[in-house]
């Protein structure tokens, strides 16, 4: 095996035990917090239905419907946790195929226009740098319609370019400085580190934001 093989094979033997060890964690969390919340869930709803008014009334049982509406949050949240610990296979019309369907939810349910471009071929990426495109255009894209307030974004996919780039662009206000942030943009960087390459956004107040994710060199 020459040295540039070896590594690839280390690298490769990484990524599956990174990627192991997260479904083992979705497991978990599955099987314990989802689980028991989703019980929880049912039997206050059950609850609720045999004493009709009772969840309505004032304190202390006019909270019951408060109580209920944060545990639907919390399933809600690790539900979304899991989906991001175990990333669904990239489908049978691949990333691209992929990307473009979501571009079509975004049009329907939003009526934010999403401009799809790609050269060369996806086929050069390894299957985990596929799945971290997906979730680093995925998240990009829930921020333009979160966040931006533009009604087009552009996502553009350079394969050929070594190393890989991807574009996520929205001409929307631009991202306000100071502004605490959540975690999406952490999780992109992070994911994009993952892989050995490097996410940038670059943005002017009112004049949109550009995320960038190079593959590794
Ligand atoms: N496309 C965008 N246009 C304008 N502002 C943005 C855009 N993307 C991100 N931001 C700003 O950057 C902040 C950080 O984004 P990030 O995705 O990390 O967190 P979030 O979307 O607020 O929360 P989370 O992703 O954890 O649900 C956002 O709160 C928002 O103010
Ligand atoms: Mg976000």
């Amino acid at each position: 095996m020459s040295e540039t093989e070896d590594a690839a094979a280390a690298h490769q033997a990484v990524e599956d035990a990174v990627a192991r060890e997260r479904a083992r964690m979705a497991r978990e969390l599955h099987d314990s917090v989802a689980t028991d919340l989703a019980g929880a869930i049912s039997l206050f709803k059950v609850y609720v239905e045999g004493h009709p008014g009772s969840a309505k009334k004032g304190p202390p049982d006019g909270t019951l419907l408060n109580v209920l509406e944060i545990l639907e949050r919390m399933l809600k949240q690790v539900r979304e946790t899991l989906a991001e610990l175990r990333p669904r296979p990239i489908g049978r019309e691949g990333l691209v195929g992929d990307i473009r369907h979501q571009a079509e939810e975004f049009a329907r349910l939003y009526s934010i226009r999403v401009e799809i471009s790609a050269n060369g071929t996806e086929d050069m990426l390894t299957s985990h740098q596929r799945e971290v495109v997906y979730q680093v255009v995925r998240e990009a894209l829930t921020n333009v319609r979160r966040h931006s307030g533009s009604s087009i974004c552009r996502v553009r996919m350079a394969f050929a370019a070594r190393p890989f780039l991807i574009e996520i662009a929205d001409e929307g206000r631009g991202l306000a400085s100071g502004r605490p942030g959540g975690y999406g943009l952490v999780g992109m960087r992070e994911r994009s580190a993952g892989i050995g390459g490097r996410l940038e956004v670059v943005s002017e107040e009112g004049r949109g934001t550009k995320v960038f994710l190079f593959g590794p060199t």
